[in-house]
């Protein structure tokens, strides 16, 4: 079974020797020889291991580390795609990059942008993303790597609006109820709810999912919180059906917006020459790219 996870220091060597030989194996013909040499020598830098351990994800498959990624809230720059050879071409680098859009959904971001390697443009275009200019990266080791800056909008995502009248005076035991099973929720992968008292007398709950499929995944997980749905049940006098609301235009933002994330898609940076770059390419906005 295939699980995604947070990236600890401990997955560093893992993630060093997937870049080299994932580089190795799947962008040989694409760039020359000594290009690929001097792209994956060397051993990680403290500062290498310190990105991965704040910002890498690890795809795990059968307890072994399979590939990686990284999503920059803060500029919607994912980076790191990388697959093990031995698993490539069975869905885990597709399955990384739905899980950083979820991701990126989460932080409010609504552009996601990469550079990517010249073989792996098909790959991100087979997953809707846009982009055919190439760039050029330019290291201070003087390695230049031809790059497809491509971007993709996050998707809209899905909402339900649920609507009850209560019974007087349980209004406290389902606020409580609705808190612990929206908290539930958002760990089995929904982006979020909030629960409104109407000048009608009815109770609104918008709940936001990434996706309807991602819905009733977190709904056939099965035992929930039954405590907290027992508390709710009790407090509601009359249920509303629940509407399914298609996101059309505008946006909300996001408290995690007003902590420090992005809630504008991130400005389209062109490439620079000449920084100084230990593992790879950077480019033009002072990122440094982990490739
Ligand atoms: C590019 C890479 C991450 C793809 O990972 P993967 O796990 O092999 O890809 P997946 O199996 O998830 O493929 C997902 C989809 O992309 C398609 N795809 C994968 N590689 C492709 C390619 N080179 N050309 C066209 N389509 C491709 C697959 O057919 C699949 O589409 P489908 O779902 O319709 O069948 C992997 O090959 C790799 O690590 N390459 C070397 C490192 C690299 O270049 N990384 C990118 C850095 S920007």
């Amino acid at each position: 079974m295939l699980t995604i996870r947070k990236a600890t220091r401990d997955d560093a060597i893992d993630a060093w020797e997937i870049r080299r030989t994932s580089v190795l194996a799947a962008c040989a013909g694409h760039y020359s020889e000594a290009d690929l040499a001097g792209w994956v020598e060397g051993t990680p830098t403290e500062r290498w291991i310190s990105v991965v351990e704040r910002d890498f994800y690890v795809a795990v498959h059968d307890g072994w580390v399979v590939g990686t990624g990284m999503l920059t809230v803060e500029s919607g720059q994912v980076d790191a795609i990388f697959v093990r050879p031995s698993h490539m071409g069975r869905g885990i680098g597709g399955k990384m990059l739905q899980f950083l859009e979820v991701l990126a959904a989460r932080h409010g971001l609504v552009e996601m942008r990469l550079d990517a390697t010249l073989n792996a443009a098909p790959f991100y275009r087979s997953l809707g993303w846009t982009g055919d200019s190439v760039s050029i990266y330019r290291t201070a080791r003087g390695l230049k790597l031809a790059c497809v800056p491509m971007t993709k909008r996050v998707p809209p995502g899905f909402v339900v609006l649920y609507r009850w009248r209560l019974h007087p005076g349980s209004e406290d035991a389902f606020v409580q109820g609705w808190i612990r099973l929206s908290d539930e929720f958002r760990s089995r992968g929904s982006l979020g709810a909030r629960l409104h008292r109407g000048s009608d007398g009815i109770w609104y709950s918008y709940a936001q999912w990434p996706s309807a499929q991602a819905r009733n995944d977190a709904f056939s997980m099965g035992n929930l919180d039954e405590t907290a749905m027992a508390a709710m049940r009790a407090a509601i006098a009359e249920p509303f059906p629940e509407i399914v609301l298609d996101p059309v235009a505008g946006g909300l933002l996001s408290l995690a917006g007003h902590a420090g994330c992005s809630v504008e898609g991130p400005r389209h940076v062109s490439l620079k020459p000449e920084r100084d770059d230990e593992q790879g390419p950077r480019e033009g906005n002072g990122r440094e790219g982990q490739r």
